[in-house]
């Protein structure tokens, strides 16, 4: 890994490491249950999330909203942070399925295993590690979630490829995510950003 790589994935994981442990100290962007439900998730399912979990949710999209998550499925949930996705894919495919959850911040991998503890979601797992490098089986996953992460990631090719790797043939990718438009990428690219500062 090169330096600055290095660094750059530091400085996001330091970031996300203060939201998973002080979520009402985060001012700049839209966090949080009230965050969930604008972006269309079901309140019913979002108000049965423990407090631990939702408090930090930091997602960009309702990836639900893309398609139907049948029982018995295996997904895995790329930078699950606090662990929303996880555990409402975990409600979906039930224990015949499972759920992998993998994220480089420990807090929050942390906050994500105390909410499938609390939820007694036994098919629901969490590990810490990088969406690049995923220590994952090849063809493991039905369905790959990713919500708000591939933005944040400095080799997005390698974090695609590994995608592409863990998802069998004819699985599916639910991915919400935040693009930079041409015109806005001229201002602050040379900058680390204000989800990594
Ligand atoms: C904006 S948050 C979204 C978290 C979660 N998907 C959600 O919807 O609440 C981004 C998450 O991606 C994780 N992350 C960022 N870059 C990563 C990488 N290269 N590998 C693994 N996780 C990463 C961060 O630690 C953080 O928890």
């Amino acid at each position: 890994m090169n330096p600055a790589k290095g660094e750059l994935e530091e400085s996001v994981r330091r970031r996300f490491a203060r939201l998973a442990t002080d979520p009402a100290g985060e001012k700049d962007f839209a966090v949080g249950p009230r965050s969930a439900l604008s972006l269309g998730y079901d309140p019913g399912e979002i108000g049965l999330l423990p407090a631990v979990v939702a408090e930090s949710f930091a997602g960009v999209g309702c990836p639900f909203l893309l398609g139907d998550i049948d029982p018995g499925l295996a997904v895995v949930d790329i930078g699950c942070g606090s662990g929303v996705d996880s555990l409402l894919a975990a409600g979906r495919v039930g224990p015949r399925g499972a759920v992998l959850g993998l994220d480089m911040t420990g807090e929050m991998v942390g906050n994500a295993r105390s909410g499938a503890e609390s939820l007694s979601l036994a098919h629901a797992r969490f590990i810490v590690g990088h969406a690049d490098r995923m220590e994952i089986e090849t063809a493991f996953a039905d369905i790959a979630l990713s919500n708000g992460v591939i933005n944040l990631c400095v080799d997005k090719a390698r974090v695609l490829a590994e995608i592409a790797r863990i998802v069998k043939p004819g699985g599916r990718l639910f991915l919400a995510d935040i693009f930079l438009e041409a015109e806005s990428a001229a201002e602050g690219l040379s900058e680390i950003g204000q989800w990594s500062d």
